[in-house]
């Protein structure tokens, strides 16, 4: 009898990270009946990695509303995820992360008395709001595991802090390297004017990505006058910002940037265009945790813009630096890899802290193990 898995995710990082462990699962369909749910907590992010990986979605709740908040994105998705779970029956729900889709899918499939297997286990900054709402998801979703994926062995240390027995945690590796390395070799080229021409003017990228809840407001407009400073300061440079779907994110972007040259404001890209653009960067400053953990990969120096770090080990190499949100802090930081080569040098080490490349199999493995099918 095959086991049937069920794998949810909902925003653009779950759905990176989930598509390769979906994709290994198929390779199996005699062991493995699998249904991909996926609650569209974005909407257009999420369908542009599903596209990528060709991965079609057995159920799609659909539930984004602009500016919801995040008991009614709960409410839906656990109503929405519990009527699939009651008519499918899986034996087991994969979710990944910490976003609040992975958390609330875990829960209702507690409530239906479904194991749970968490992928991307054990990340923690142990500041209730810092990362908000996502360290409470992650912790709330470990309780509710059965199977514990954990990236790195410092994540299995903590939870094996927290009290998590050592046979239910497997050192996996994060899929989001399995991902990276199947498209980074993919060829690409931009055909957008603007993005064509960045690649070809000699100037140094720099790649922006912001997005994170408590950064919202204030700390997003010290960003942006940060980026303003540093582009004026530097005429060999040019901006690259991929501005999240988030309308709140846009409300203080837009004003603060529109209108500075050299800055150029764009669409979040596809998974395949984005990665290029990751290879194509000098430096890249980023509150996002993927990036984080992609940047190492690709030898690219990241500032990480916020105050904690859930992802010690790319800080721990060498190759992340946490800046925070004070506009002249993430400047000086960001002038110092253009105008030190020494310093820049230290940084831009090609190294995976995050996982070779084969999480997903071992994900596979795990998973077999634990229903007597190794
Ligand atoms: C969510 C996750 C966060 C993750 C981030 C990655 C929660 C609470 N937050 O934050 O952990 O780091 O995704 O991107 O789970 N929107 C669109 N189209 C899209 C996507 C978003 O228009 O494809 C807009 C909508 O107006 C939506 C808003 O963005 O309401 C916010 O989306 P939401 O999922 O609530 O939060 P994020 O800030 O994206």
């Amino acid at each position: 009898m095959p086991i049937k898995v069920m794998a949810v995710c909902g925003t653009r990082p779950d759905a990176v990270k989930m598509a390769p462990v979906v994709l290994e699962l198929q390779k199996f369909p005699d062991k493995v009946n699998l249904v991909v749910a996926v609650t569209g907590q974005h909407r257009e992010m999420l369908h542009q990695v599903l596209d990528v990986f060709r991965i079609e979605p057995d159920h799609d709740l659909d539930i984004m509303r602009t500016k919801q908040s995040l008991a009614q994105i709960t409410t839906r998705v656990l109503q929405g995820i519990e009527r699939i779970i009651v008519r499918e029956r899986p034996d087991i729900v994969l979710a990944q992360g910490d976003t609040t889709t992975t958390f609330v899918a875990c829960l209702a499939a507690f409530y239906n008395k479904v194991a749970v297997g968490h992928v991307e286990a054990g990340l923690r900054t142990d500041n209730k709001y810092d990362p908000f709402p996502e360290e409470i998801n992650r912790h709330l979703t470990s309780v509710l595991a059965d199977l514990h994926f954990a990236p790195t062995p410092a994540a299995r240390k903590n939870l094996s802090a927290e009290g998590v027995s050592a046979g239910r945690i497997y050192v996996t590796g994060n899929t989001v390297i399995d991902a990276l390395l199947s498209v980074a070799e993919r060829p690409w080229s931009f055909r957008d004017p603007t993005l064509s021409k960045v690649f070809s003017d000699g100037r140094r990228m720099i790649l922006v990505t912001a997005h994170r809840r408590e950064n919202w407001g204030e700390p997003m407009a010290r960003i942006c006058r940060a980026i303003k400073a540093v582009v004026t300061e530097f005429p060999d440079t040019v901006v690259v910002f991929a501005v999240h779907k988030n309308p709140v994110v846009r409300d203080t972007v837009f004003p603060e940037l529109n209108d500075v040259e050299r800055v150029h404001l764009i669409e979040p890209p596809d998974y395949v265009p984005f990665v290029h653009l990751l290879k194509g960067a000098y430096v890249i400053l980023t509150d996002s945790g993927g990036v984080q953990e992609e940047a190492p990969s690709l030898g690219k120096p990241v500032l990480v813009m916020r105050n904690t770090t859930e992802r010690p080990e790319g800080v721990e190499a060498g190759t992340a630096k946490l800046i925070g949100t004070e506009t002249d802090r993430i400047f000086q930081a960001t002038a110092k890899l253009l105008s030190d080569s020494d310093a820049y040098n230290t940084m831009a080490k090609a190294m995976n802290p995050y996982g070779d490349g084969h999480a997903s199999v071992r994900i596979r493995e795990a998973l077999f193990k634990y229903f007597g099918m190794d």
